[in-house]
């Protein structure tokens, strides 16, 4: 996959998906500034929080999507830009000179570690940046093995998305390529078909290497970073988490109390 490529579409990609930006907004608004926004890509969760006000540190490993975010802020009013603070480093291992109320690690950003060691590394250094009485809120899939297994191969539509600006219709098409249970690393693809109003054409293909956790799996792992789930959820609207849900989102504080 072409990183730079990739981190210029990534916006216009992910603009379908928007349905749980008001669950990210409401969690800022409960706990205040400034949040960290672990894994941030080009800012999607980001910008809409610093629109509502908020001071967002967005960081990310990849130097195309950081840089990506600071083009894109041009674009945005100068008291939006001035509450935005991109941040390229490792998820695993970073450092910054803060503590924050609030950590979030949106859209399956969890699960792009396949590493379980990196996994650990990652939740340890975010608990070191809580504030005390500060939460570290994400959301993983819920996996079903049945179902990766049974529709392995086979693609469904996962999306839509028309952008008036490039007279464009996106539609998204994903399935899955492989799945090892040993290491719950699945593979998938998702394919972006863009239609030009003009009738020109193109496909985009990105393939994604992600871990998905069963749900007594991710506790342990919480465990072991030092961090105590208060609020287990299956779907932004905040139901609880249950079998069939689709997701997993947690809102953890530090173990033991303030870290
Ligand atoms: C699923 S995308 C993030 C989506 C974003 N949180 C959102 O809600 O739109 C995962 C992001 O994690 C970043 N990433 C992957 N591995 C990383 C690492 N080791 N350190 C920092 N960022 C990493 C990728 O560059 C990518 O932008």
């Amino acid at each position: 996959m072409d990183e730079r490529e990739y981190a210029q579409r990534f916006e216009v990609e992910h603009a379908h998906y928007t349905e749980d930006l008001d669950f990210w907004r409401a969690a800022a608004g409960r706990l205040g500034s400034p949040v960290l926004d672990l894994g941030s890509a080009t800012g999607r969760v980001a910008r809409a929080l610093a629109h509502d006000g908020v001071e967002v540190w967005a960081l990310d490993g990849s130097g195309a999507m950081v840089t990506q975010l600071v083009r894109r802020m041009e674009s945005e009013p100068a008291e939006v830009r001035a509450r935005l603070r991109p941040v390229c480093a490792d998820l695993r291992d970073f450092a910054l000179d803060r503590h924050f109320p609030l950590i979030v690690m949106a859209m399956n950003t969890l699960q792009v570690l396949t590493d379980h060691d990196d996994r650990l590394a990652c939740l340890r250094a975010a608990r070191r940046h809580l504030a005390p009485g500060g939460e570290l809120v994400f959301d993983v899939a819920l996996p079903d093995p049945e179902e990766i297994t049974e529709t392995m191969g086979i693609a469904r539509q996962s999306g839509y998305h028309r952008d008036d600006a490039t007279r464009t219709t996106l539609l998204h098409t994903g399935w899955y390529d492989a799945f090892d249970p040993a290491t719950g690393t699945l593979d998938y693809t998702m394919r972006v078909e863009d239609h030009h109003d003009d009738g020109a054409r193109s496909v985009h293909f990105r393939h994604h290497s992600v871990h998905v956790f069963p749900p007594a799996e991710l506790n342990l792992l919480l465990a072991h970073s030092g961090l105590r789930s208060v609020q287990a959820m299956g779907d932004f609207d905040g139901s609880p988490l249950e079998p069939h849900s689709e997701r997993q989102i947690h809102r953890c504080i530090a173990a033991g109390g303030a870290p």
